[in-house]
């Protein structure tokens, strides 16, 4: 029989299908904590027989049932989940020959003194993922920030600055003082022609490298990079190199005189500098390296800064995390690469996301990162008051902010990255449902549960009911869960996964009791919540949320 194959798991209230007619079926029949992997060849030749794993097969029409030895199964689980602690699953064979070298992640990456907008928050909690994941999966990491520090506004910056900045302002506020001054030149600027001179003047002065020019820029950077380094820390983001256009001004020059030597840089009409990137050479698509003025463009800086990396950490693999209308642009930058004879340039990924829509705080437009975190702190502790558990919580502003986080993180990561969505406090926020509010609700009462466990000996027998079963099955599959998102950097498996895990807990919370049962089968209780716990614990952190333990 070709086609599908429905196995249905006597008794279990999930169906899974395998597509024939080879699919190596990476589920509960193969998983290696119970057995070798099984190969399906379609119906006819499957060797299906039952083991010290199946206890019962029958074939239907189309299907085949069967029973998995259930204490085998939580047996096999429990030990495992304990054993490995924080590295369960990401220490499983379905990661054998995974490529375990370095990996430069460069995410976020704001312009300074510009609105820092949902899009830099999508690229910062998504980047953020990828490299908690590629790290927990043995990678060495290099997280990287690549600034918007170079350029025009920087001109009107200094220019706006000597009229009206305040360096009490700069010290007390400076990123809101710094965009400030930049929205009051930026408008000034449209009726003043002599404003408008005074940018251009400085900008050029900047480009030249003069001294006083250049302190003033530099200061207005490291002011800069202080503020965010504060402000990712309350999101749990750190970087390892705050990198920006700024360093590749020079040597974008030094790039182009390269490509001018291998006979690569045409000039247009308009007297632009591009490369050609056209199958025939004719020119039908190209980048533009250089303008008519001779300065250099923010593809030529990102060429440069690539190049440089490579020779600096020699990375096995460079993700790049932005909105997908730089999607041109990245492949703009890979193609002229790989033009020049650089064949690394197929270990250069560009990790595209969608537009959100609606993102805006009570007092308006989000401008600052800082809004966005404070807004879902004070929505979230507004919520919370209502519960008494609030009251006994010894800073419960804190725990709304790891609270609110989680939701801004689920809500985002639920679907596949590239699709766009409209962005709706109350949603995100709900207690129930499918939210991070949820998730971390559920990892607080489970912690509630086991503050005191039974003094028993673990007796997987004890651990039959159905619920348990459906548990333990679900914690069964967290590595093939994290092998899938290892592959497409997609977080949503992962989430997905972790909403199901609450879900089964909460169903299994309600029946299996661990007051007042017996000391074996409630110690046997105790230790599947524990462990589920753990593993709810282990995939948060991947997604970057902080696991609360009381709200
Ligand atoms: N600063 C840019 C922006 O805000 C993002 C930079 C992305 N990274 C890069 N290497 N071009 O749009």
């Amino acid at each position: 029989m070709q086609g599908i194959i429905i196995i249905i798991i006597t008794n279990y209230p999930f169906k899974q299908r395998i597509h024939g007619p080879k699919v190596k079926y990476q589920s509960i029949l193969s998983n290696s904590l119970l057995r070798t992997p099984v190969l399906f060849c379609g119906v006819d030749q499957c060797k299906l027989t039952c083991d010290d794993v199946l206890t019962e097969i029958a074939v239907g029409q189309g299907t085949i049932n069967f029973k998995v030895n259930r204490t085998l199964l939580a047996e096999n689980v429990m030990n495992e989940v304990t054993k490995k602690g924080s590295s369960y699953g990401l220490s499983s064979e379905l990661f054998n020959d995974y490529p375990r070298g370095r990996i430069i992640v460069e995410f976020s990456s704001p312009n300074i003194a510009k609105r820092f907008h949902a899009g830099h928050l999508r690229s910062t909690i998504i980047g953020n993922f990828i490299a908690n994941l590629k790290h927990a999966l043995g990678n060495e990491v290099i997280r990287m920030n690549y600034l918007g520090d170079w350029g025009m506004q920087f001109g009107l910056l200094g220019a706006g600055f000597q009229q009206f900045g305040s360096e009490e302002k700069l010290k007390s506020k400076p990123l809101e003082h710094l965009f400030d001054v930049y929205v009051q030149v930026n408008k000034m600027a449209e009726s003043d022609e002599n404003i408008k001179l005074a940018a251009q003047e400085f900008f050029r002065k900047l480009e030249a490298g003069d001294k006083s020019t250049l302190a003033f820029w530099e200061r207005i950077r490291c002011i800069s990079i202080e503020e965010y380094a504060n402000i990712y820390q309350r999101l749990g983001v750190h970087f390892d190199e705050f990198s920006g256009e700024s360093v590749y001004q020079k040597r974008s020059h030094d790039f182009l005189r390269l490509l001018e030597k291998k006979g690569l840089l045409k000039k247009t009409k308009q007297g632009t500098g591009v490369v050609d990137l056209s199958p025939n050479g004719d020119l039908s698509i190209y980048a533009t390296v250089v303008r008519s003025d001779g300065t250099s463009l923010y593809l030529t800086r990102d060429i440069a800064a690539a190049v440089d990396r490579m020779e600096k950490y020699n990375f096995e693999k460079m993700i790049y995390v932005t909105d997908k209308g730089q999607h041109t642009h990245f492949q703009q930058v890979f193609q002229t690469l790989k033009i020049m004879g650089y064949d690394w340039a197929e270990r250069c990924q560009h990790i595209p996301f969608g537009v959100v829509q609606g993102m805006k705080t009570r007092k308006g437009d989000v401008i600052f990162l800082e809004d966005i975190l404070n807004e879902a702190r004070s929505r979230m502790l507004k919520n919370m008051s209502a519960s008494k558990t609030t009251k006994e919580l010894e800073d419960p502003a804190d725990t709304a902010e790891k609270v609110g986080i989680a939701a801004l993180i689920i809500q985002d990561f639920k679907g596949p990255l590239l699709s766009d969505y409209d962005f709706d406090w109350d949603r995100v926020l709900q207690s129930q449902g499918d939210t991070g509010v949820f998730l971390q609700y559920t990892h607080a009462r489970l912690c509630r549960t086991y503050e005191n466990g039974p003094q028993a000996q673990f007796n997987p027998a004890s651990l039959q009911d159905p619920q348990a079963i459906t548990l333990l099955q679900h914690l069964l599959r967290f590595d093939e869960v994290l092998y899938k998102a290892s592959k497409d950097l997609q977080p949503k498996h992962l989430v997905n996964y972790l909403l199901m895990l609450s879900r089964l807990v909460s169903i299994a919370h309600r029946t299996l009791h661990v007051k007042g049962s017996l000391p074996e089968v409630a110690q046997a209780r105790f230790l599947l919540f524990k462990a589920t716990c753990s593993v709810l614990a282990n995939g948060m952190k991947l997604l970057g949320i902080t696991p609360v333990e009381k709200m």
